[in-house]
């Protein structure tokens, strides 16, 4: 070994990566001569044979050959990458816009719900969650309704279907388990586990075997709310809702009360807003009648606090449910149910 050679492998390697076209064939190379049985290695293993006297200069010049080497490498791995990369997508207009990274936002049927919970929980309630899966018992039973309520229907509720044997038995008793058609069990369960004074929301999902269309869905959101304690009166959920109303429809929205059944609540009403489209003058929206149906209400019944052990001599109590998906359309003006649940971002980002 001596200098002379090194100058012929330097020149050699030089050539070599000079005309190399790809990654993999600089790779090849780089392996070559830098890897570890390279020729830079071969180099050095020969300098314990070589003179002492040459040993120094040799060993300097091989380390310069081998920076040399390192660097023309990962020049020339630049180039390449670049050339391939234009090569790939064009050469690159750096005055071209970007790509903007959409944000995220919360659904609109979300967004509605933690209005209206804000709505109550500024007036002192507080929210309060159940499970989809129910008992028939806190589903219907405890909350009044009888046996022969069409309800309870297979064709109007969800029932699950047992793996246990007792199936048959569960069915005779009435204690299946099923998905809940509202949230007012969770009043039931609510009231159980906790004393009054009691005021609660509870959002949350709900399940009807409907067929699917422009106003129904199989499955839909719900808003129940409640209060329990000694004296409480039916003004005092007219006020309430009055309040909520208003904070979600504007100012100027009128209420009334119409009488209807609820075997939960006794006297029951159902609230109606003046149309937010024509305000009151009738126009398709409201079916030419002036109002638009919100909500379901009433006083709780005396047979619903018996189920959960409060004494109705005692105690009173009003209750609401909505639903929410109704609220949205009305707010929003969308026509369809079925929007909410398509995931359409032309539809959600308008939100
Ligand atoms: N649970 C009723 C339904 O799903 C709604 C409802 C009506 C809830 C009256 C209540 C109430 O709490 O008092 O149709």
């Amino acid at each position: 070994m001596s200098g002379a050679d090194i100058e012929a492998i330097k020149n050699q390697a030089d050539s070599e990566i000079e005309n190399v076209s790809s990654l993999d064939a600089l790779e090849v190379l780089r392996v070559k001569y830098l890897g570890r049985k390279g020729v830079i290695v071969q180099l050095t293993g020969s300098i314990p044979g070589l003179p002492v006297e040459m040993r120094r200069i040799f060993g300097q010049q091989v380390n310069e050959l081998k920076n040399r080497i390192i660097s023309l490498v990962a020049e020339k791995q630049k180039t390449i990458t670049v050339v391939s990369s234009e090569e790939a997508v064009g050469p690159v207009d750096i005055s071209m816009p970007g790509i903007s990274q959409e944000l995220g936002r919360r659904h609109p049927l979300t967004q509605v719900t933690d209005e209206i919970c804000a709505i109550f929980t500024h007036m002192g309630f507080s929210v309060v969650e159940g499970p989809e899966m129910e008992s028939e018992y806190n589903n219907f039973t405890a909350l009044n309704i009888p046996l022969e309520h069409p309800s309870r229907d297979v064709f109007d509720t969800f029932y699950i279907k047992s793996q246990v044997s007792s199936l048959k038995l569960q069915v005779e008793t009435c204690d299946r388990l099923l998905l809940r058609s509202h949230t007012s069990p969770v009043q039931i369960r609510t009231m159980k586990s906790s004393k009054p004074p009691l005021a609660v929301v509870v959002p949350g999902r709900v399940y009807r075997p409907d067929a699917v269309d422009a106003s129904h869905s199989f499955m839909f959101h719900q808003i129940e709310g409640f209060i329990v304690d000694a004296d409480i009166k039916f003004s005092d959920l007219k006020g309430v809702l009055e309040v909520f109303a208003r904070a979600v429809f504007g100012k100027d929205i009128k209420m009334r009360f119409r009488p209807h059944f609820f075997p939960f609540t006794e006297p029951s009403a159902e609230v109606d807003i003046s149309c937010i489209i024509c305000g009151g003058k009738g126009c398709s929206v409201c079916g030419k009648k002036g109002w638009l149906e919100i909500l379901g209400s009433g006083m709780i019944h005396p047979n619903v606090f018996r189920h959960v052990g409060y004494d109705p001599k005692k105690y009173t109590g009003f209750a609401f449910g909505m639903g929410i998906e109704r609220i949205a359309m009305l707010k929003y003006g969308i026509n369809d149910i079925r929007l909410f649940f398509e995931n359409d971002l032309r539809f959600l980002n308008q939100f």
